[in-house]
């Protein structure tokens, strides 16, 4: 998969956040619970702005195919952070498993069944993977229809104007909330599927059980 768009991406990326942004890194890190010396892995790390709110005291991996977004990560975060330089559609890193991984806003692959099967296998037989994802078109992110709290958002317009641009390079895709539900029972024991960042994300939280505690 080609990561040209996303590489260029990471030299305007923290211009853009704002504060859906924050609010959906608020929500993340809320339902990834207490970090405290877990074994996290971060699919899609991009510039490092969720990676920056693990505390010090989780073992972090975070993995992007973006060098220019590392280095920018790498400027935020602390020794307790590893970086990878990969697809994670193609590898992952191997020395041990994870207790947790979280994916925000990393996983556009069209299959969501290849994604899930990939944070599945990469997890073992239990623990929990995070994923956020983008529940509306970004268009729809100006406008006040998303959350009835905004009205015209001159930011979050500008910003999407760099996303269209983009969004040419890599695929980007959407999925409802039955299809998370379906997908991610194949895989996984449990699904909960919440709203995040003011509405503009699904926060789908896929758990396995150890199989002793079934
Ligand atoms: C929208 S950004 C999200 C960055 C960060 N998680 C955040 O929410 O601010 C998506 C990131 O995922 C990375 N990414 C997308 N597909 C990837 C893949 N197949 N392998 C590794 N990184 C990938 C991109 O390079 C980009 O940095």
């Amino acid at each position: 998969m080609s990561n040209t768009g996303w590489n260029l991406n990471a030299l305007v990326y923290d211009l853009f956040t704002g504060k859906v942004d924050e609010q959906l890194y608020r929500d993340v890190i809320a339902a990834l619970g207490d970090l405290d010396g877990i074994k996290l892995d971060e699919f899609g790390c991009g510039t490092g702005n969720l990676t920056s709110k693990f505390p010090n005291t989780a073992k972090v991996r975070a993995i992007d195919y973006s060098p220019l977004a590392i280095k920018k990560a790498k400027q935020k975060t602390n020794e307790n952070v590893v970086f990878f330089l990969m697809d994670f559609y193609q590898e992952q890193p191997t020395e041990y498993q994870p207790d947790v991984i979280v994916a925000c806003r990393s996983m556009f692959h069209s299959d969501l069944s290849k994604s899930l099967e990939i944070l599945s296998n990469h997890l073992g037989d239990q623990g929990v993977a995070v994923i956020a994802h983008p529940s509306k078109n970004w268009r729809e992110y100006i406008t006040p229809k998303v959350n009835g709290r905004r009205k015209f958002d001159l930011i979050q317009f500008v910003k999407s104007i760099g996303r269209v641009a983009n969004h040419f390079n890599f695929p980007y895709s959407l999925f409802s909330t039955e299809k998370f539900e379906k997908i991610g029972k194949q895989y996984f024991d449990e699904v909960k599927i919440t709203s995040a960042g003011y509405n503009t994300h699904y926060l789908v939280v896929l758990k396995k059980e150890p199989i002793l505690n079934k």
